[in-house]
């Protein structure tokens, strides 16, 4: 495991369990409800990704299910508005959506046609790193509506896995992962 050597981000890190062969065998998944539930560490994670927004920001876009969880606390911190990337179905009024790959198969994710504007400046938001396939559909979403990713911020990047380096080919500029961990 590598992180920083801010005691907060050490803390956290370490109230992540692995809980091996879940949901399928051969998958280590990176389990955050320990610090959830921990009042100041769950606290901490939000000051510092508050800490690391960039100042431009005018939005902050979470990806259903788990970036909701550090996404409407970080923008609430900000004091701006939370904008919900959801999965199909689930949003009532006009939408865009992308398609991406999951490890069998693909899924989709959606966003309401007028939560964004063109000169919007997003943080986007997610719990986890991994392919970036999530990321990336994710990205092309505020994209479709002609505003910019100011800068993505996920608590746990799983080291090794391509994430990262997709979301640099995508162009995206500032990636802000708090937590890396050898996968
Ligand atoms: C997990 C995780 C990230 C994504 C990362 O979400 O919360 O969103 O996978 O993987 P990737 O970089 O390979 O795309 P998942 O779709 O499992 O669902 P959840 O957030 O609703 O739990
Ligand atoms: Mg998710």
């Amino acid at each position: 495991m590598t992180m920083s050597d801010d005691h907060r981000v050490t803390r956290a890190a370490n109230l992540i369990r692995t809980v091996l062969d879940f949901p399928k065998p051969g998958i280590r998944f990176r389990d955050i409800t320990p610090l959830l539930g921990d009042v100041d560490a769950f606290g901490d994670v939000i000051d510092v990704m508050a800490e690391h927004a960039p100042a431009n920001a005018s939005v902050v876009c979470g990806v259903e299910s788990r970036g909701f969880i550090f996404g409407t606390p970080l923008a609430l911190r900000l004091g701006l508005g939370f904008v919900p990337i959801r999965k199909p179905g689930k949003l009532p009024g006009a939408v865009v959506e992308q398609s991406y790959d999951l490890e069998y198969g693909s899924t989709m994710l959606a966003i309401h046609t007028d939560a964004l504007h063109p000169d919007d400046n997003v943080l986007l938001v997610d719990d986890l790193l991994a392919t970036g396939g999530t990321l990336q559909a994710s990205k092309r979403l505020v994209e479709q509506l002609g505003a910019t990713v100011a800068q993505i911020q996920v608590v746990l990047e799983l080291v090794g896995q391509p994430g990262r380096d997709s979301l640099i080919a995508d162009g995206v500029q500032d990636l802000f992962a708090m937590i890396g961990i050898e996968d």
